[in-house]
């Protein structure tokens, strides 16, 4: 059995993703494992919405697009993701075949770290069952829009925190990325 530190160090961020649907089942598992995450007081302030609609997952994509184009505008911290947008077609989930967008109550106090511990624990959960996934944080800049909120009937106390796109990947798709040594800023 895979070592859970093992899964953790495998997990990369995958953005190439084969054509090929993810059972209910499985996205239930996901799901599922995601719900287990600590969460201050136990609020347990998520929400989950599945899109495996290929026009929806498209249409997301596409209504993205200015909010991030305005935002790389504003942010020269994101310019590097100016050459990216410019991609024909470019889609933020990667054509993704699956994307779960993990929303939190704002009413409660640490809604957004809770909610990041559910992305974890469902992005360990799938790379664990061979699938990969990508927190695609870009598509929170749609958290206002109209045609967003409406379309998916969101409550007015909900925000995006944790955008997911998820599928099945081929090995030679695996990206190697580094990580620098741990800042320790002191022990005592
Ligand atoms: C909060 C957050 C937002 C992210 N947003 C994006 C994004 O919009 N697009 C993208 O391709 N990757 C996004 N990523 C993935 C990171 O780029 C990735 O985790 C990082 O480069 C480390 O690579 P690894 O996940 O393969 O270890 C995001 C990750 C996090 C945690």
């Amino acid at each position: 059995m895979i070592s859970i530190v093992d899964v953790i160090k495998s997990r990369r961020s995958i953005r190439k993703y084969l054509d090929k649907p993810i059972p209910k089942e499985t996205i239930d598992k996901l799901i599922d494992a995601a719900k287990w995450a600590p969460s201050g007081m136990n609020e347990q302030p998520w929400g989950f919405i599945v899109v495996q609609d290929k026009a929806l997952i498209k249409e997301l994509s596409d209504c993205s697009i200015p909010y991030i184009n305005k935002m790389i505008e504003e942010n020269p911290k994101f310019i590097r993701y100016k050459k990216r947008m410019k991609v024909k077609d470019f889609n933020i989930f990667y054509h993704a075949p699956c994307v779960i967008i993990i929303l939190g109550r704002v009413d409660v106090f640490f809604y957004q770290n809770d909610c990041a511990m559910a992305a974890q624990n469902l992005m360990l959960t799938a790379s664990s069952m061979g699938i990969g996934s990508c927190w695609v944080g870009m598509m929170s800049t749609l958290d206002k829009d109209k045609w967003f909120r409406e379309k998916f009937q969101l409550p007015d106390n909900y925000r995006v925190v944790a955008p997911i796109a998820l599928g099945y990947f081929e090995n030679k798709d695996i990206p190697v990325v580094e990580r620098r040594p741990p800042e320790i800023l002191k022990y005592f």
